[in-house]
């Protein structure tokens, strides 16, 4: 990963295309940064087969690394000519209804390509089953008329079970069934399928010039083909890391630390008392809100999060990837010695803190890049507890949830917190639970320099604070 990532809020993830296309993309008058790739990611399968959450996921991964991406879901345009179908308006002998999905679909790629036009904009998802040759090859058609890559996508899967289980758990509360009696929906839902079944056609050896990767029982078997540059591989590695057992991530940040209770930034203290107490807490906690499930812990080569992690029986990795945001010549400051030695920095940093980079040291956006691996490795994982610092933990928080850049370093994430993460279809549940030993604050808000000083405690110990919020 690239340690000399410039302060422009695009193009640290981008590389030079290999390739060259007449273009007028704008390159922010500085170097040639930003990728002049565009490419259209097309998803193919049939209904149920994990393509909205694969499409939804993508969109949050390349956001969270500050690449623009947008779904188009032709199952939305659809809906405004026809809301609530039933399984025969997807046959295709049915005239009507294959003039009305094809009026749809081409509204969703006409509003794509005018996406594309503004430079910053690089990865489209095209969400449909796209399940037939010809219409794949009439998307390829569009795109390359446009100079737009495609990048083919498709999902697999034969597991009846799972199918069904797709079925109940997304499909009958869809739009499309609003006001239906579930198992009447899942009823029709599966004769749509079996509507699809009788012309759907895999990606295969005619279509050997296409870009594409294929995923098969959710990746117990991938096939890529003439994956072209940078971007894409990029898209088709994350993709070829995701999993659907359920499990959940727990992240907390280690026990108050010495130079917590100074007001001190950065450094590596030890716990103070409370944080140690917090320590001693920490395994009932987990155990509790973990229904004992085996779990790994990691924490970042800093003493006050190995302290913190210290009583959990659980097997423990330390990454130097989840060190605290270092704040290079601020290190060791309070926020208000820094207003006082580096007014114009403290400033700087109150008025773009995702992009502002200490003197020396990082911003929020490098922490993002260099947690990328984590996330990737977070990805591949079953259930994990992270035990970080404030901005890292942030920065994770922001990737799960979706949070926008302005926002998640301005996160108010208390010490002394433990919060768990379950990864659910199109969301992110959240629930938290406050230990019972005080510590201070250490959120500034904008403007201000204020001292870090204490909270008030919660009431008992793991007092879940928020439950159940799932994030869309
Ligand atoms: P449709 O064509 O009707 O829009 P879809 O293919 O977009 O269907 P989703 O709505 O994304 O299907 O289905 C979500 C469900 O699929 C979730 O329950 C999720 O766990 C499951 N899922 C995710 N990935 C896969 C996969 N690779 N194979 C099968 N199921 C998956
Ligand atoms: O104060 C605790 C701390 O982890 C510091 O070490 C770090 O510099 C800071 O929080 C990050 O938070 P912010 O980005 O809000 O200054």
């Amino acid at each position: 990963y690239r340690p000399d990532l410039g302060r422009a809020p695009q193009g640290d993830f981008m590389r030079p295309s290999t390739r060259t296309r007449a273009s007028s993309r704008s390159t922010n008058g500085v170097a040639p940064q930003v990728e002049d790739t565009r490419i259209c990611v097309v998803m193919v399968g049939l209904p149920a087969r994990g393509k909205s959450l694969i499409a939804q996921k993508v969109v949050r991964y390349l956001g969270w690394l500050s690449i623009t991406a947008k779904c188009f879901n032709v199952g939305s345009y659809r809906r405004t000519n026809t809301p609530q179908p039933s399984a025969s308006f997807f046959d295709f002998s049915n005239k009507e209804g294959e003039r009305l999905r094809r009026a749809a679909a081409e509204a969703a790629v006409a509003d794509m390509v005018k996406w594309f036009q503004s430079p910053n904009n690089l990865i489209a998802i095209l969400d449909a089953t796209n399940s037939t040759k010809s219409r794949r090859r009439w998307i390829k058609d569009r795109c390359d008329a446009e100079g737009i890559e495609t990048l083919f996508v498709e999902s697999k899967c034969d597991d009846e079970d799972l199918i069904m289980a797709n079925i109940m758990e997304v499909k009958t509360t869809s739009p499309d069934y609003t006001g239906q009696d579930p198992e009447e929906a899942a009823r029709d839902f599966r004769e749509r399928i079996r509507m699809y079944e009788r012309v759907y056609e895999t990606l295969d050896e005619d279509e050997s010039d296409l870009t594409y990767c294929k995923i098969i029982d959710v990746g117990s078997q991938v096939i890529i083909n003439r994956i072209q540059d940078y971007l894409q591989s990029r898209v088709v590695y994350y993709l070829m890391n995701l999993h659907i057992k359920p499990r959940s991530i727990w992240i907390s940040r280690h026990g108050e630390s010495e130079y917590n209770v100074s007001g001190q930034i950065g450094g590596d203290a030890n716990l103070s008392p409370r944080g140690a107490q917090y320590a001693t807490m920490l395994p009932e906690m987990v155990a509790k809100s973990a229904a004992n499930a085996p779990l790994t812990v990691w924490i970042s080569t800093l003493k006050r999060t190995a302290q913190t992690a210290q009583h959990l029986p659980y097997e423990k990795l330390s990454w130097k990837a989840l060190d605290e945001l270092d704040s290079g010549v601020c290190d060791g400051l309070t926020y208000a010695d820094i207003e006082r030695e580096y007014p114009a920095d403290f400033k700087a940093r109150d008025e773009d803190k995702y992009n502002y980079r200490y003197l020396g040291g990082e911003s929020y956006r490098d922490v993002v890049i260099r947690l990328e691996p984590i996330i990737m490795e977070l990805e591949r994982s079953e259930n994990i507890l992270i035990v970080t610092h404030q901005a890292v933990l942030r920065c994770i928080y922001a990737y799960f949830m979706g949070t926008q850049q302005e926002q998640s370093p301005w996160m108010e994430v208390p010490l002394h917190t433990l919060i768990k993460l379950t990864p659910r279809a199109y969301g992110t549940q959240e629930e938290r639970w406050k230990a019972n030993v005080p510590a201070v604050s250490t959120w500034r808000g904008k403007g201000s320099a204020a001292v870090h000083a204490d909270t008030p405690s919660a009431s008992a110990v793991g007092t879940p604070v928020l439950k159940g919020k799932v994030k869309k």
